[in-house]
């Protein structure tokens, strides 16, 4: 029985790399969006009826089905009667253009570029204990960063992840954190993205005026127009704007010891004595089992890692920060704002 369990566990591991395409393949149909917009679950032939309308390219309706009862046996999606689906909880997470979307996700990771990271894993291991260098950096010769940068249909979907995800996240923050207030006036969004997070804070706390300072060609093309919100564009390694305090949302994570200590030291020199920074970012426990693998993906992306609470606050100590304090982010597990003082 035993021999047989882990034969099927092996099995089971040996295609789970299947599942994150056949959600891509259905995204891209735009099948989470057609059973959205119906008030009950829909027959496969009609969901193809649908999609021949909206494409004017007939759909082979076994492959579609074959597709939805793979996702079906995973929980993704419901199968009521034959035939029939509609969402459940799962699947609902994969409705695009929703601020709860993980859509972007799945199409950013899946993206050939995403995938073609994976394939040079192993060479890490071969790198020495100061590099920075990501999988990614070795499929492609240059960081996530710079290769958003110079290919639009990549940036299309990083900026589409970072919209999305930010919202869960920043939306997170707002409910579980209630530092924001004693915020005097100039909040710096360092490696702000698109802007959202801060304009979210800005909306939220309005005697806040909020700077978002990312690359510059993330401010040129992946920012809009937020009321309360400049848009500074630069490097976090060179400087950092000056603020009252200091925000951070899922960047120090991208980064080793070295680079994160070079950012927190123009973080520090930026703020005015007692002026905070507000970390928003994963609390590591490597102990922990779960279900999502909580470090390797900064390993592969952007040879960055996740930290423990005492890395954090060695991190953070070492560069003159000191009263740090965590509040976990119960909406967003395994993250926390970490607040810490100059
Ligand atoms: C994972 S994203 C997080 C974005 C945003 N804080 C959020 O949570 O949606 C990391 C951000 O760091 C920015 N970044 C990377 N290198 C940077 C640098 N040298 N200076 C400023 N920003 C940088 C990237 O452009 C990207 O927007």
């Amino acid at each position: 029985m035993e021999a047989l369990d882990s034969y099927h566990m092996m099995l089971s591991l040996a295609e789970s790399f299947s599942t994150p395409f056949v959600i891509k393949a259905i995204i891209k149909l735009g099948i989470p969006n057609i059973l959205a917009k119906s008030d009950k679950p829909i027959h496969v032939d009609e969901i193809c009826t649908i999609l021949q309308a909206a494409t004017g390219q007939a759909h082979n309706s076994e492959i579609v089905r074959r597709l939805m009862q793979s996702l079906c046996r995973k929980n993704i999606f419901e199968e009521q009667p034959a035939g029939v689906f509609g969402h459940n909880s799962l699947s609902r997470w994969l409705i695009d253009g929703t601020p709860k979307s993980f859509a972007s996700l799945f199409l950013l990771t899946t993206s050939e570029a995403g995938q073609a990271a994976w394939h040079h894993l192993h060479e890490l291991a071969l790198e020495g204990t100061s590099s920075s260098t990501s999988a990614f950096a070795k499929a492609h010769g240059k960081s996530i960063f710079e290769f958003a940068a110079n290919d639009p249909v990549f940036a299309d979907l990083w900026f589409g992840f970072l919209n999305s995800f930010g919202h869960i996240i920043i939306n997170g923050v707002l409910e579980g954190y209630d530092g924001f207030q004693s915020v005097a006036q100039v909040l710096v969004d360092v490696g702000g993205g698109t802007g959202l997070s801060v304009s979210k804070i800005v909306q939220a706390f309005p005697h806040i005026k909020g700077v978002n300072f990312d690359l510059p060609h993330t401010i040129a093309s992946g920012t809009q127009n937020f009321p309360g919100v400049e848009h500074i564009a630069g490097d976090m390694f060179e400087s950092v704007p000056k603020g009252d305090a200091i925000y951070m949302q899922k960047v120090l994570h991208n980064w080793n010891d070295e680079k994160a200590k070079a950012v927190l030291k123009n973080c520090y020199n930026a703020l005015p004595v007692g002026g905070k920074i507000i970390i928003v970012d994963h609390i590591f426990d490597p102990h922990q089992k779960t279900v999502i693998d909580q470090d390797l993906g900064m390993l592969v992306f952007t040879g960055g890692k996740q930290r423990s609470a005492s890395e954090w606050r060695e991190l953070l100590a070492s560069q003159g920060f000191s009263n740090v304090n965590f509040k976990p982010l119960p909406a967003v597990k395994f993250q926390a704002v970490i607040e810490a003082f100059k």
